[in-house]
């Protein structure tokens, strides 16, 4: 006897065709210099270890792990997409970075195999990010460190986005048919913010380091102030904002927190 479950609405599918295309950077330099930020900010965390064993997981192209295995580390990059993979080794095709197929909720490797394990602005697209928590937890050694960079859809950038907005379509304006910035995507599972952040450890995990990076990224007319200031001047507004955001993550746009295991040696 055949029994036919229909498919829960409510159960997202790993997706495993993510495109290029997906990825919508901007190249105003709020967006510009806000990813460069995320960018260096995981290759010094990932490459604290000298000659150390990197995974980066959803690493997309593998762009990271390109520049972690340039430093002298060893880099394996872990993906869902064969596209974005095909494009990583068509990009840099000499890159010492392996790159491997796999779902981070299930990692192919073995326990204690990593000194860092990082995730840069993927962990909200995954079906069960606490899941790939335990998966990382696994397979970091155990005086390792997993390094997890989301985006903050709380930070002040989005909260007086979203009341700004909402007064004005309260007021009669039309509400534009393409996504807010403040809004989540709809590729991802989860609205990453500090909450869900700290929620991330579980009973593997304990946070060593919490920080954030940028502020007012994509606010309503920010991006094309700054490219409208002289640049050492933008820049200069720029780095200030961000050694504020550093303190205060739960403003930030980005967050970038730091996990130990729970059972690592003192
Ligand atoms: C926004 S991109 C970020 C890529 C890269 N980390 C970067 O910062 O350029 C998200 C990536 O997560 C990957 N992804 C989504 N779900 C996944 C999963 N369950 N396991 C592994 N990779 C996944 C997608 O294929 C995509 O390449």
């Amino acid at each position: 006897m055949t029994v036919e479950t229909a498919p829960s609405p409510t159960t997202p599918e790993f997706d495993l065709t993510y495109s290029i295309d997906d990825f919508l950077a901007g190249t105003t330099r709020d967006s510009v210099w806000i990813y460069e930020a995320i960018e260096n900010a995981m290759v010094d965390l990932a490459t604290e270890v000298p000659g150390g064993l990197v995974l980066d997981v959803a690493c997309g192209t593998g762009k990271v792990a390109m520049r972690i295995a340039e430093g002298g580390c060893a880099a394996v990059g872990a993906e869902a997409s064969q596209e974005m993979i095909g494009l990583g080794r068509y990009i840099q095709p000499e890159s010492g970075a392996v790159m491997v197929r796999s779902i981070a909720e299930s990692l192919p490797f073995p326990d204690s195999t990593f000194d860092r394990v990082i995730c840069q602005g993927s962990l909200d697209h995954f079906v069960d990010g606490h899941a790939f928590m335990r998966e990382a937890a696994r397979v970091t050694k155990p005086d390792g460190r997993v390094v997890i960079a989301l985006a903050n859809f709380e930070s002040l950038s989005c909260r007086l986005g979203r009341n700004v907005d909402r007064l004005k379509w309260r007021l009669g304006r039309p509400r534009p048919p393409w996504r807010r910035y403040w809004e989540t995507p709809e590729d991802h599972n989860v609205k990453g913010d500090l909450p869900y952040v700290r929620s991330l450890g579980g009973e593997v995990l304990e946070l060593d380091r919490c920080f954030g990076l940028s502020m007012f990224w994509l606010m309503f007319g920010w991006g094309s102030l700054l490219d409208r200031l002289p640049e050492g001047l933008s820049r200069s507004v720029w780095t200030r904002l961000n050694a504020y955001a550093n303190r205060r993550p739960w403003h930030s746009d980005m967050i970038i927190s730091v996990w130990r295991r729970t059972d690592a040696p003192n």
